[in-house]
């Protein structure tokens, strides 16, 4: 029984390419498609996170090696993506874990909501899409591919005081189901997990705030806020052929959040 589901839901040998996974939910999907026999390449522009990253998963008995990268650069996506696949021999999985979120002070600049807006776009969304793109020779040639891109519950709901992000994810979102279309010739399946509000750095202001880390609980079916590892258990579905009939997919692991109405 144990070897059929070992087997259902194997990663062993994949080449899986985590972005933001120096910290947060990128690292704990890393260090877990670490454990379960991926080999992962780390990437993230925070460099001592990224090598910490890394180090965890070769010093459990794992493969791992870490690739300093920031995400508005585009040849450097490029020249990763070269790099991972010289020393891996092949990628099979990318997931799009990095992210940036900020809020915006109440402003009437357009200057200033333009930049905001720029650089969240050019880090949550575009780079996903360069990467995308960039494996997808490479998962091509390995027989196929799974793509899997960490939305939020914000690409199907809104929040104020973030425009910007917003629309990245729901962009996002959309585009993974576009791009599935566009990859299924290639074999590569393109699905999105949806987070809802999970414990990591980016959380750290309404987890400080009592009122705001309970009103944010109120929303939630499952009485917890998330954490990092919540992603792993989706992650490794996405990325193993469990899942080879599914594409264009949202799974959310939001502890109930968007399935909730009165309470
Ligand atoms: N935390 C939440 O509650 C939550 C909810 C929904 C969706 N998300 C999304 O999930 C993903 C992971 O979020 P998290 O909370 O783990 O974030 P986090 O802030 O804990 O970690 C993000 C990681 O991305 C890296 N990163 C940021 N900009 C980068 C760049 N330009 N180049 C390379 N690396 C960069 C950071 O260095 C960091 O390691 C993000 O896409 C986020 O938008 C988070």
């Amino acid at each position: 029984m144990s070897s059929y589901i070992e087997q259902l839901f194997s990663v062993e040998g994949k080449v899986a390419i985590v972005t933001g996974a120096a910290a947060g939910m990128g690292e704990a999907i890393a260090i877990g498609l670490g454990k379960a026999g991926a080999k992962v390449a780390v990437a993230d522009r925070d460099e001592e996170g990224g090598a910490a990253t890394a180090k965890a998963i070769n010093d459990a008995g794992g493969t791992a090696t870490f690739y300093a990268i920031d995400l508005v650069d585009t040849d450097r996506i490029q020249e990763v993506v070269k790099e991972v696949a010289e020393e891996y021999g092949q990628i099979d999985t990318l997931v799009n874990a990095a992210g940036v979120t900020f809020p915006l002070k109440d402003t009437d600049s357009l200057e200033d909501r333009l930049a905001n807006y720029d650089l969240t776009m050019s880090i949550d969304l575009r780079a996903a899409y360069a990467l995308t793109i960039s494996c997808r020779e490479h998962m091509k040639k390995a027989g196929g591919g799974s793509v899997i891109n960490l939305t939020s519950i914000n690409s199907i709901v809104g929040f104020p005081g973030n425009p910007g992000y917003v629309a990245a994810k729901g962009g996002m979102r959309m585009m993974s189901k576009g791009l599935a279309m566009d990859l299924t010739g290639d074999n590569i399946r393109v699905n999105n997990i949806a987070p809802g509000y999970i414990k990591t750095a980016m959380t750290a202001g309404s987890q400080a705030d009592p009122e705001m880390y309970n009103s944010r609980l109120r929303h939630m079916i499952v009485q917890r806020w998330g954490e990092p590892e919540d992603m792993v258990g989706a992650t490794i579905y996405l990325a193993s052929s469990a899942s080879s009939y599914v594409t264009g997919q949202d799974i959310f692991v939001d502890g109930g959040w968007t399935a909730k109405g009165l309470t």
